[in-house]
């Protein structure tokens, strides 16, 4: 889109040039501002040794063509250019990011210099010198901080009854300690001392985990849930003011805290992040500074990422918004695997335009968040690849939703002070509320959609995404008529309590994409449950319906939600070489009267249909965090004693300590998602925060799970790849019931707590 995004880009690139200078002076008062509760602690951030796939003698395999130089970021060591794709070549680490994290230990000039002597007939050895000498340890510019002051028992926890459940909400709120960070001044390159990828912060921040090891935009949102849980007040607002830094310096909030980022955003949730801290805290000093950066975020979409678009339905013509990324190089943190999609020699060959597309399609793939899902295929049919990415043809419809709520909640932040302001946003609201209905919402259907530019019509295929515009307060006039089509919009949750183990996946497409089947992400689950939660109460009491005669819980779904046939729905591993039906009542294999299986209690009192769907999916988050947490090594001093080695064993958990891990599988508990382009992290800041979350706002319903036995545990496809450490995720993991050697962990509970 744009000039004006090079503009924006160009403006910034001086200031990269020179904050190594900023930020190298020798000072005694560091330059990153740690807040009065953080102290520094000496712990290492571990890195990684280079291990060559062929031998040190081997030369490096054939490379492509370089793609063109990214105008928006110059480093010669971290953008795409020679150097990065060589190293990339030489494929030393299993993750590509971890080589563009890696700060040099020259300056930029000597780097190339040791480089142009390496590079024409290259040996993986060459390589592997190389960067022993001119490069040190990824992440080594940031340092842990220690939270001096965490208060052991928040506030919140007086709202949970079950004492497991308890136990367990405070040790993932003791979880923040080893994620908070700042940027240790001492180690940026000054001048031209070295190089590095790093956009240095002032203000301390919480990183989401493992690779992770950043910022990141999105995962904030539900990192700043979970501190305000936490009472960590200070943090929130620190992390809010990085944000309003990089705002005041790009012009935008990046992807995360790397120049390799500096393309693109991410899901904008920054004005709601402010809005819950101004709301939990009463802090309204900050919204001097917070309000203009919160227009210039607004306008910084407006530009570069909306796009006219005339309804088919109605003929009229909306403003609304797309990822849309202007890029056409590999992502220098995922080189080796988009330069592969756009050079598989088993695929047709790309020209140069067709890979600068595919490009562009990627990178906007990842400023949606979702990277990658079918959700973004310009088609379903077998044999789709990343090669038919649709991401910037796509009316996204959690981005538009997102954005009506940024608007709704600034014209609600300046609280009458600002008439022509506020008014601009209700209009503004108004107009992305009515382009949602016209071109997302399907009245027959009775759910949300993308809707797809090329085709000019919605896509079929439903998606976690389709809860945002509830979440954002959009109930279309269908949905309040009456509660049986509000039960309808919702009826899919319904199915996944009663057909599957876990949560609620990202699409019902199993891939081995992450944002497909079978995985289920923390995010989601938490839209979801506040969808639930602001639906009005006229159409959300009343009980749940039950199955007709014979049938399963996919037949009160109104025709054709899902865009699919109940028989291609995934399956449910019950043993290892067994599935539940795909249809008929069997199919409904976590059905308990008056409940499902890991759901928790229904109420003694009347509970309305919304609320018991709340309860079951909060109780089965609760679930798939707390199991695989076990599963992987976590215990609760006096409440929760650690699984035996052999158990642990089975994880590959014996020397672990509890894993939250970034996403999960919605038919395993005891389990990891799987898949994506990088393994499994654990952590993790979303996962922490809405557990805290759904912990402070479901606490008297939370029930402690039944976790599956790991020991009467069989395992699909011959390989052990449970949870643990999630050095491998690619296997499901089947057992045999769970019902018959469940461990209870309630009566666990009751031996130990109350003998
Ligand atoms: C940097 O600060 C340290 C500690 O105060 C001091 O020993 C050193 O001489 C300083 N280096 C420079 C180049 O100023
Ligand atoms: C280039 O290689 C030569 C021969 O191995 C070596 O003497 C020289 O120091 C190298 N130069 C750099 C900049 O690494
Ligand atoms: C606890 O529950 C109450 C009522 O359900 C709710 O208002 C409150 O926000 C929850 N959280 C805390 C920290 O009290
Ligand atoms: C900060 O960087 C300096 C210089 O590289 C290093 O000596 C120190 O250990 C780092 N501090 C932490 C807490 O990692
Ligand atoms: C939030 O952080 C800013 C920047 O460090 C600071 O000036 C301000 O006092 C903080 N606000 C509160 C309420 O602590
Ligand atoms: C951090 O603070 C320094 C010194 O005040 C300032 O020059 C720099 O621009 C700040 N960084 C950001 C990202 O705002
Ligand atoms: C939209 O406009 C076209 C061309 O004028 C017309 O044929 C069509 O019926 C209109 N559709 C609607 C829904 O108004
Ligand atoms: C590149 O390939 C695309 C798709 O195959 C084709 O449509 C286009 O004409 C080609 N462009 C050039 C410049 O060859
Ligand atoms: C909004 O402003 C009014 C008075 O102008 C004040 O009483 C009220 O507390 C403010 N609301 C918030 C949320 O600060
Ligand atoms: C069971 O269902 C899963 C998920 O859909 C699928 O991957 C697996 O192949 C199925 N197994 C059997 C034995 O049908
Ligand atoms: C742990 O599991 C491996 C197989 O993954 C097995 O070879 C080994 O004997 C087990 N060790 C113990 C102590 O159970
Ligand atoms: C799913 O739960 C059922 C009990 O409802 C159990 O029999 C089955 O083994 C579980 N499957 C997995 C993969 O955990």
């Amino acid at each position: 889109m744009s000039p004006s995004f090079f503009r924006v880009s160009a403006a910034l690139l001086p200031l990269l040039l020179t904050c190594t200078s900023v930020y190298g002076q020798n000072t005694t008062t560091a330059t990153t501002t740690t807040t009065s509760s953080t102290t520094i602690t000496t712990e290492d951030i571990p890195t990684a040794t280079p291990s060559p796939t062929g031998a040190l003698t081997d030369p490096l395999p054939s490379q492509a063509a370089l793609p063109p130089k990214q105008a928006w970021c110059l480093s010669e060591i971290f953008c795409a250019g020679e150097l990065l794709q060589t190293v990339n070549i030489a494929h030393l680490y299993p993750d590509d990011k971890t080589f563009a994290d890696k700060p040099t230990t020259k300056s930029a000039q000597e780097v190339l210099n040791a480089f142009r002597n390496i590079s024409s007939g290259t040996t993986y050895g060459q390589v592997v010198e190389f960067l022993q000498e001119d490069f040190t340890g990824e992440g080594q510019e940031l340092e842990p901080l220690t939270l001096a002051n965490l208060n052991p028992e928040p506030a919140f926890l007086k709202n949970v009854t079950n004492p497991v459940v308890k136990g367990f909400a405070q040790a993932v709120h003791g979880i923040w300690t080893q994620l908070i960070r700042g940027t240790n001044s001492t180690s940026l390159c000054s001048g031209s001392k070295c190089e590095s990828s790093l956009i240095p912060l002032n203000h301390t921040f919480v990183v989401p985990g493992g690779r992770f090891r950043e910022q990141y935009y999105w995962d904030s949102f539900w990192i700043v849930e979970g501190l305000l849980e936490s009472e960590l007040y200070d943090i929130a607002n620190a992390t809010l003011q990085n944000f309003m830094d990089e705002l005041n310096t790009f012009g935008f909030i990046p992807n995360g805290g790397r120049i390799y980022y500096l393309n693109r955003s991410q899901p904008p949730l920054f004005i709601q992040m402010l809005s819950r801290y101004v709301a939990a805290t009463g802090d309204r000093s900050i919204l001097t500074r917070a309000l203009p950066l919160a227009e210039k975020e607004l306008t910084w979409w407006d530009t570069n990422r909306s796009v006219s678009v005339k309804s088919p339905f109605t003929n009229q013509t909306h403003k609304v918004y797309h990822y849309s990324v202007t890029n056409s190089a590999p992502r220098p943190e995922s080189y080796l695997t988009d330069y592969t999609t756009a050079n598989d020699p088993a695929l047709p060959t790309l020209n140069d335009t067709a890979k600068a597309a595919l490009y562009a399609e990627l990178a906007s793939g990842a400023e949606s968040g979702w990277d990658y899902t079918t959700r973004w295929f310009s088609h379903q049919a077998d044999g789709a690849s990343l090669r038919d990415l649709n991401v910037r043809n796509t009316i996204a419809v959690d981005l538009n939703s997102i954005l009506y709520a940024s608007h709704i909640a600034l014209r609600d932040l300046y609280n009458n002070t600002n008439p022509s302001r506020q008014s601009a946003h209700t209009t503004a609201a108004n107009a992305l509320r009515e382009a949602i209905l016209d071109l997302n919402w399907d009245s027959a259907k009775l759910a949300f959609y993308d809707f797809n530019l090329a085709s000019n019509s919605r896509n079929d295929i439903f998606t976690a995404a389709a809860f945002y515009p509830y979440w954002s307060g959009i109930y279309p006039k269908e949905v309040l008529a009456s509660k049986e089509s509000a039960f309808g919009a919702f009826s899919s949750i319904h199915l996944v309590m009663n057909r599957y183990n876990g949560t609620f996946p990202a699409t019902f497409i199993e891939t081995h994409l992450q944002w497909d089947a079978p995985n289920a992400w923390p995010p989601h689950q938490y839209i979801a449950l506040q969808a639930l939660r602001h639906l009005p109460a006229n159409v959300s009491s009343g009980a749940l319906p039950t199955r007709p005669e014979g049938k399963s819980t996919f037949a009160l779904l109104p025709a054709g939600q899902l865009g699919l046939e109940e028989a291609k729905l995934p399956g449910q591993p019950l043993t290892a070489d067994r599935n539940a039906t795909t249809s008929g009542p069997d199919a409904d294999v976590s059905l308990l009267s008056g409940s499902v299986f890991n759901g928790g209690n229904a109420s003694t009192t009347e509970e309305g249909w919304a609320a018991a769907l709340g309860r079951q999916l909060a109780n089965r988050y609760y679930a798939s965090t707390l199991c695989s947490w076990h599963a992987s090594g976590g215990s609760i001093p006096d409440i929760l004693p650690r699984l035996s080695d052999a158990e642990l064993n089975v994880t590959q958990s014996t020397s672990s300590f509890g894993h939250m891990f970034e996403k999960f599988s919605n038919l395993d508990i005891d389990s990891a998602g799987r898949g994506g382009e990088y393994v499994v992290q654990a952590g993790f800041g979303w996962t922490n925060g809405v557990l805290l979350w759904v912990a402070s706002n479901y606490g008297n319903v939370l029930a402690a799970p039944q976790c599956p036995n790991l020991l009467e545990g069989v395992t699909a496809g011959g390989s052990n790849t449970k949870t643990g450490g999630g050095s491998e995720n690619d296997a499901m993991v089947v057992r045999t019931p769970a019902f018959a050697v469940s461990i209870v962990l309630a009566g666990m509970l009751s031996l130990l707590y109350y003998q």
